[in-house]
């Protein structure tokens, strides 16, 4: 092997990467507006975290304080937001933080992003259609119809195929793969159920709110006792603390978990390629969805705190059963129902994501070219699309959700890092380069946001930590069995 350590950081130039959008035969067409992408950021991140985790982070970790939770979590996302849109508007092609280190990182960093990316859209779509099925579920056993337990997914060890969960996969496959704009259609009346309901939960719960129940606003912190260290979060060991829930530390990994609540708006940068004026839409429609969530978490998280004591509130359902618990049945059904229709559209964006990400990485030659040609009829990558849709459906079927949104949200952070520093080097690689939206106060602002990832990424437990790392280590052997030696970039054909 003449190649030496050179060839991990060779690049994709930013002309080579818009070129290839331009050969018919790989090309994806542009047919989305500034407003598609907004309406497909809101369609993603809204899910299940605020529907599902605000319930078990509030009375595990925060209290009433998982309101400032979100806001945390916010910032860091707008941090990683205000990069991602100055990437994404330079680098208009399908991939996001792929793309964007393939760029300026060399292709070894590019392909580890493209590899950690498959854990926060592949696992998270996975994690999100579990969650989506429990919804199902609850909406069945109201009418009286219940599942098998062997079909409703593992349940305490024991084993179970969760059957909803896969069928939703396959059944969103077959929809992206019959093309952009059937979807974006079905995703932008999903989209206004999903915000109906979140608005109800505000407004009509606003009228529901007991002062008491805010007080202590934050709880103090209590020691988490027994089980192994590994569950605690890696910034308590670090720094010598008694591992311990609740108080100011409570909020960060409570910020921590909650942050899956805000996955998905740089998926608006992966879908850059099938956007008709890149340069303008992709910024708005990162940081319009951002701003809007922010601003409903918020409200959502104050308003179910103070309607219900936070050491009641359920963990599977909390938004509906706030309700029920205030003798409000009919809101609480209709909040179980948006929420099953509102989880619909992020899983599907977040398999559209993930299939667009290996679209691109196959037809840079890092996996197989053959799942990089579109459809002749749809335009779309159905190859790279059915393969992904299988593949989560049957993870969807047989796991749970707790492990994995963690290791969901520590890859979706490191992502964020790369693409931070990114956007400095770029800054000094490529001054010359035609920059639509620009990262405010370079270098600050990307400092700033690799740090506060950084110190997110801390407060997960060490667990998590390690399973990251073995994925990744798994990703670096794929690598040098195959991607070096069939690069494109690297000359293979
Ligand atoms: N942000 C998405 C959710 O909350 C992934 O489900």
């Amino acid at each position: 092997m003449a190649r030496g350590t050179s060839s991990m950081f060779r690049t994709k130039t930013v002309e080579q990467s818009i070129q290839d959008t331009e050969e018919p035969e790989h090309a994806l067409k542009k047919s989305l507006s500034a407003l598609d992408l907004t309406v497909f950021g809101v369609g993603v991140v809204i899910g299940t975290g605020i529907f599902v985790l605000t319930g078990k982070v509030a009375k595990q970790n925060a209290g009433p304080a998982v309101a400032l939770a979100f806001v945390l979590a916010g910032i860091v996302c707008g941090l990683a937001a205000l990069c991602y849109a100055e990437f994404a508007s330079t680098v208009p092609v399908a991939g996001s933080a792929y793309t964007f280190s393939y760029a300026t990182l060399g292709e070894l960093p590019a392909w580890i992003i493209g590899w950690d990316l498959i854990l926060e859209l592949a696992l998270g779509c996975a994690v999100v259609a579990v969650g989506w099925s429990g919804y199902v579920r609850s909406l069945l056993d109201n009418a009286g119809w219940h599942l098998p337990a062997e079909l409703s997914g593992p349940h305490g060890g024991t084993f179970g195929f969760d059957i909803l969960a896969c069928a939703l996969v396959l059944l969103l496959t077959v929809i992206l793969v019959a093309g952009m704009k059937l979807s974006s259609r079905v995703t932008a009346v999903v989209v206004a159920v999903k915000v109906t309901v979140v608005l109800i939960v505000i407004v009509v719960g606003a009228f529901l709110i007991n002062g008491d129940n805010y007080s202590p606003f934050i709880p103090p912190a209590e020691s988490t006792s027994g089980g192994s260290g590994l569950a605690a979060p890696l910034s308590q060991l670090m720094f010598g603390f008694t591992p311990s829930n609740f108080g100011v530390m409570g909020i960060f990994s409570a910020a921590a978990v909650v942050f899956f609540a805000f996955i998905g708006f740089d998926i608006v940068a992966t879908a850059a390629e099938e956007t008709r004026n890149p340069q303008h839409d992709v910024p708005r429609g990162i940081l319009g969805s951002l701003a809007i969530c922010t601003a409903l978490y918020v409200g959502v998280s104050v308003v179910v705190t103070g309607m219900e004591k936070y050491s009641r509130l359920s963990t599977e359902a909390p938004l509906a059963d706030a309700f029920k618990s205030q003798g409000h049945p009919f809101w609480a059904g209709l909040i179980s129902f948006g929420a099953a229709v509102g989880l619909t559209t992020v899983c599907m964006i977040l398999l559209l994501g993930q299939s667009r990400v290996f679209f691109a990485m196959s037809r840079d030659g890092l996996l197989p070219r053959f799942f990089s040609t579109v459809h002749p009829r749809f335009g779309t990558p159905y190859r790279s699309t059915v393969l992904l849709g299988v593949v989560v459906a049957v993870v969807a079927g047989f796991t749970s959700i707790d492990v994995l949104a963690e290791l969901v949200n520590i890859g979706t952070l490191f992502a964020f890092v790369v693409v931070a520093l990114g956007v400095i080097i770029l800054r000094r690689t490529r001054p010359d380069l035609p920059r639509a939206f620009r990262t405010p106060f370079v270098p600050a602002v990307p400092v700033l946001s690799v740090t506060a990832s950084v110190w997110l990424m801390l407060n997960l437990p060490a667990e998590t930590w390690l399973r990251f790392a073995a994925w990744m280590v798994l990703g670096v052997a794929v690598y040098f069995a195959y991607g070096r030696r069939h690069s494109r970039v690297g000359g293979a054909r």
